[in-house]
């Protein structure tokens, strides 16, 4: 190495500890979380990369950030707030097919929607809200009343394609991104659930799910759930991408202890390959859902 290289070396490392100094300083306190965020978004030139991890920063650092490109397993998290940036009025196709692919988990598991658009600069209304969540997210999956937010994002033209770029060119770059409202939205929706959690403790549980028996199974395995009050039970099995494969019952029943046997077929009649299943139960507005296992 020379001298010359030595030196730009060190010069670099300084900067590296400068920076490392500097990110330091963004300091987290985690609220103390038992379950597990997600923070999924879709992106063409980053604002709603960035606008998800802010939004992660307003959870407290709880979340983990996924670009829906890493299509990330659903499984393992219990919240999730999903959103992405509009072109031509809607999110991208890859974010579409995820949410149809991930359908099910997505409406046990959705908190918050949000979407970044540029509305030519414009204020972003009530209406930019009917369009990208109540019209298209929400559809997608299949949820309503969730908390949401539509943040104008930016424009940044030397990210583009090169086709988009061209078909941009007289448009100039923009920035309307905002971290405050994006770590706010963040913390909204954090509460919102807190305080479903504070309600859920605080009154009786309405239901209550067993661990599935035998588990692992083949070929058939029971399920055992008892209700502390009469309404109606949604019961499905559903595959590890959150495809529902079988509903085992949705009904109206009274309060009491209920079993019910799973033979290992989906909806169509056929037997399942082994692998990981959940099993959910909605009831009062209310989701379990537990994990089991076929084998061969
Ligand atoms: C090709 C293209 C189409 C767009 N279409 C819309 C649109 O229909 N409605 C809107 O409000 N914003 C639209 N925008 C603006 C973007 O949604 C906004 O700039 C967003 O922040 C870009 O996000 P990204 O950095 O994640 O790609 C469009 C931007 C581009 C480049």
């Amino acid at each position: 190495m020379q001298r010359r290289d030595f030196f730009k070396m060190g010069i670099s490392c300084i900067g590296a500890v400068a920076l490392a100094k500097k990110s330091q300083a963004l300091e987290y306190y985690p609220m103390p979380s038992e379950k597990k965020w997600a923070v999924i978004y879709s992106t063409w030139c980053g604002s709603s990369r960035d606008a998800a991890v802010w939004i992660s920063e307003g959870l407290g650092g709880i979340a983990d950030v996924y670009d829906v490109r890493e299509n990330p397993d659903l499984s393992g998290f219990d919240n999730i707030i999903i959103g992405g940036s509009i072109r031509s009025s809607a999110t991208s196709q890859d974010l579409q097919n995820y949410i149809s692919s991930n359908k099910a988990l997505l409406k046990l598991k959705v908190r918050g929607l949000f979407a970044v658009c540029g509305n030519m600069g414009n204020p972003v209304g009530p209406q930019q809200t009917v369009t990208f969540i109540d019209n298209h997210l929400a559809k997608l999956c299949d949820v309503s009343d969730k908390p949401s937010k539509v943040f104008l994002g930016r424009i940044t033209k030397s990210l583009m394609d090169p086709q988009t770029a061209a078909a941009m060119a007289g448009a100039q770059d923009y920035d309307n991104l905002k971290r405050s409202e994006c770590m706010a939205f963040g913390n909204q929706v954090l509460q919102t659930v807190a305080s479903a959690v504070n309600a859920e403790t605080a009154l009786p549980q309405d239901m209550d799910l067993a661990q599935n028996y035998p588990n692992p199974f083949n070929p058939s395995s029971t399920i055992a759930y008892s209700l502390n009050r009469p309404g109606n039970v949604l019961l499905q099995i559903y595959d590890t991408n959150g495809r529902t494969v079988r509903t085992l019952l949705n009904a109206g029943q009274s309060s009491g202890r209920y079993h019910i046997n799973w033979d290992g077929r989906d909806d169509l009649g056929n037997s399942v390959s082994s692998g990981a299943y959940y099993y959910a139960i909605q009831f009062n507005n209310q989701t379990l859902t537990r994990k089991m296992l076929k084998v061969k």
